[in-house]
């Protein structure tokens, strides 16, 4: 195996996509070094222990994002979910343009799945659009990755599975694509891993594609009862216009648009479909998803 000295840079470490692309890294025998707000936190100590070299930093500092970058070859750049529109474009075109002035060889960036080629107008569904867009403009060699729904997702609380019942974003005869967070590491080290085919291109990335019906057997096999799978009525679409938008990309937007999974499954032998992901997860979490004894599993 490879042992690349220089290392690279993963931002969101502590989160899920950093985390598990920092694991992936690992593996691949990556020098791997994390920006992290407070490196004596549990999940930045865990990082330690894995290898992983700190940096203390924040997307706001950019001289701290400067240092990061320091002789990297390569940089991970994810946002967290929770920034205001304005700010998820403020932080990340000015981390690309940190990238580009520190001349780093390789740039992944963790865009979405509902990006289209047209603006919405709305600003919080198009801060991505917008940072692809200034990514693009740059020197800057880079890879755009637009992961599609986190098989995670659907073992939130409120969507029914407490009450023996799924409720999701498609119709029961349609299908979606979704993927694994720890899949997500696993195909960006291997984008980082063959610069020369994948620099210049955005690609949707996903592990699976399921129907309603299909998330219906695989719940009730795993859950032992019946789980019934329903689309979220249309009046709770109606009053969130996140989830109507999801909805609206599904039937006939940017998310009904497929990920190649025989690509996906070249650049990792190991993609897991949705019955083996729900397989693999801890049983305790799975009863505490379908309002057994427990808590309730935090995605992730
Ligand atoms: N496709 C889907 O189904 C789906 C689902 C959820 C999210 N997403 C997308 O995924 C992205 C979020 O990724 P994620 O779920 O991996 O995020 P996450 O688990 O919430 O992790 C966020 C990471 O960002 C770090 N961070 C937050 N603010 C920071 C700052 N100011 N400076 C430096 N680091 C900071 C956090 O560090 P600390 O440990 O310091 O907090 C954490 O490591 C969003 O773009 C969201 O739209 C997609």
């Amino acid at each position: 195996m490879i042992n690349h000295r220089r290392p690279i840079l993963v931002l969101g470490a502590t989160g899920r996509q950093g985390g598990s692309v920092a694991k992936a890294l690992l593996k691949a025998r990556w020098n791997v070094r994390a920006l992290v707000r407070d490196p004596t936190q549990p999940a930045s100590a865990a990082l330690r222990q894995q290898g992983v070299e700190l940096v203390r930093g924040s997307f706001d500092d950019a001289e701290a994002m400067a240092a990061a970058m320091r002789d990297v070859h390569g940089v991970f750049s994810v946002l967290p979910s929770n920034l205001s529109a304005e700010d998820e474009v403020r932080y990340g075109t000015s981390i690309a343009d940190v990238a580009a002035e520190s001349r780093i060889d390789h740039f992944i960036y963790s865009s979405g799945a509902s990006v289209g080629n047209t603006l919405t107008g709305v600003a919080r569904f198009d801060a991505k659009p917008c940072i692809e867009a200034h990514i693009r403009k740059l020197p800057l060699t880079a890879t755009i990755v637009r992961p599609l729904i986190f098989m995670e997702m659907l073992l939130r609380p409120g969507f029914g599975l407490e009450q023996g019942r799924l409720m999701s974003l498609i119709r029961p005869d349609h299908s979606m694509q979704l993927i694994a967070v720890d899949d997500i590491g696993k195909i960006v080290a291997a984008l980082f891993g063959d610069k020369p085919r994948f620099a210049g291109i955005t690609i949707k990335i996903a592990g699976d594609r399921v129907t309603g019906h299909e998330l219906e057997t695989a719940f009730s096999d795993v859950a032992g009862h019946p789980i019934t799978y329903a689309r979220l009525p249309d009046a709770v679409l109606v009053a969130n216009a996140d989830l109507a938008h999801m909805a609206a990309s599904l039937e006939n937007g940017p998310l009904a648009e497929l990920a190649d999974l025989n690509l996906m499954r070249e650049l990792n032998p190991e993609l897991l479909s949705f019955r083996s992901w729900l397989a693999s997860r801890d049983r305790k979490a799975l009863d505490a998803a379908f309002g057994r004894n427990g808590e309730v599993d935090q995605p992730g």
